[in-house]
This record gives C-alpha cells, structure tokens and sequence, in this order.
C-alpha cells in the first residue's frame, strides 16, 4: 500500500530516501578514523519521519556504529529527535530547519543524553544536516569523555533511491 506523506512531513519531503556515502572521524581521544555509510529515512503517514543509520568501516567493511529514531515535525516549524544507539547511548533533540522546494538545513542541539551504565559517558551533542538536491552532509559534534563541544563526524552521502 502506498503511504500518503503526512502533511506536517512535507517540508522535509526532500530528505526521505536511501543515502549511501562515506565520511570521517574524530576526537581527541581516539584514532581519526574513515567509514562507509548508509541512511534511510522514510515515514509512516503519521507525523514523523522515520531514521535508520549502519556505518562500516572503510578499511576493512566491518561494522562500525548504527543509530535508529524518530523525527518529529511539530506545528511546521520546530523538530524534536529521539535517537537509539547500540552502544548505550540514547540522544533527545530540539531543533529548527529552513528548506524550500530543493534544499533544506537542519539544526539540532541535544537537550538530554542518556547513557547506560556500561556506555562511554557523553554529555552534549550537536547534528547539522544539509540537504541540496540529491546529496546529504552532516556535521556532528560532542561533548563526550568530560570534553567540551568539538568536532566528532562529517560525511557526504547521495541519494540512491527515493
Ligand atoms: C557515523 C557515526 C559514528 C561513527 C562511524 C563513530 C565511530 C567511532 C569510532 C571508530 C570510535 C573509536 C573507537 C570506539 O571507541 O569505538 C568512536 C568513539 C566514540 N564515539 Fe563515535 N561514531 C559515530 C557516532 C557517534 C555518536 C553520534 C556519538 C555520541 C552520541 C559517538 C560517541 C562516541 C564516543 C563517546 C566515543 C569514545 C571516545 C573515547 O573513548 O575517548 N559516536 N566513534
């Protein structure tokens, strides 16, 4: 059955799709690192957009970190993110974005990280996504490990699929 996209959802209809790509890694207390990545967003019908990410690394394929969620579109203007990871981190986002009919950027600063006993201790963290066209880039930075705010990703990534 084919989902009519919810009308909250249509402002950021130019991101729905299949993202496959590569970026890099970094952090002042690990090896800077390069992966492969794929990303597919899509939706329901309901008022939200649905997000899945696997990343492997691109030295040797294996698989690196993932992350599922849920972006919710609330009274045309404001996001709110809710974001699992395998490695015991769970991200609640607020954010804004500004798009038209081919572009759209995105902002999103957390307002709660939530940690597992056994995951590695972050505290803050800040995704921007642009969108032009068919390619998708991101920045994410964190405040992790008692660090400030600074630099932890940036990749590219083109549409294969709407
Ligand atoms: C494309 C997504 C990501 C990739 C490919 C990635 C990859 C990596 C790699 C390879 C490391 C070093 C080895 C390790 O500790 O496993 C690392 C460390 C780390 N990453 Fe990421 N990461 C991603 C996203 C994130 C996100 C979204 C967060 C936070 C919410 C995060 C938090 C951390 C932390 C806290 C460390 C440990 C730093 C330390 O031990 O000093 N990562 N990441």
């Amino acid at each position: 059955m084919q989902l009519t996209l919810h009308e909250a959802c249509e402002p950021l209809a130019l991101i729905l799709g299949e993202w496959r790509g590569a970026g890099s890694g970094h952090y002042p207390t690990i090896e800077d690192f390069e992966y492969t990545e794929e990303v597919i967003i899509g939706h329901s019908g309901k008022p939200f957009l649905t997000y899945g990410q696997k990343t492997k690394n691109a030295a040797n394929g294996e698989p690196l970190h993932s992350e599922q969620g849920f972006l919710r579109l609330i009274g045309g203007v404001r996001l709110e993110l809710v974001l699992a990871q395998p490695s015991g981190i769970v991200e609640i986002h607020e954010g804004s974005f500004a798009s038209n009919e081919s572009a759209c950027v995105i902002n999103l600063e957390s307002i709660r990280v939530g940690t597992t006993p056994t995951a590695k201790s972050v505290q803050r963290v800040h995704r921007l996504l642009r969108v032009e066209g068919d390619t998708l880039t991101y920045d994410v930075s964190m405040a992790a490990i008692g660090l400030s705010m600074q630099h932890h990703l940036a990749a590219t990534l083109k549409r294969e699929e709407k």
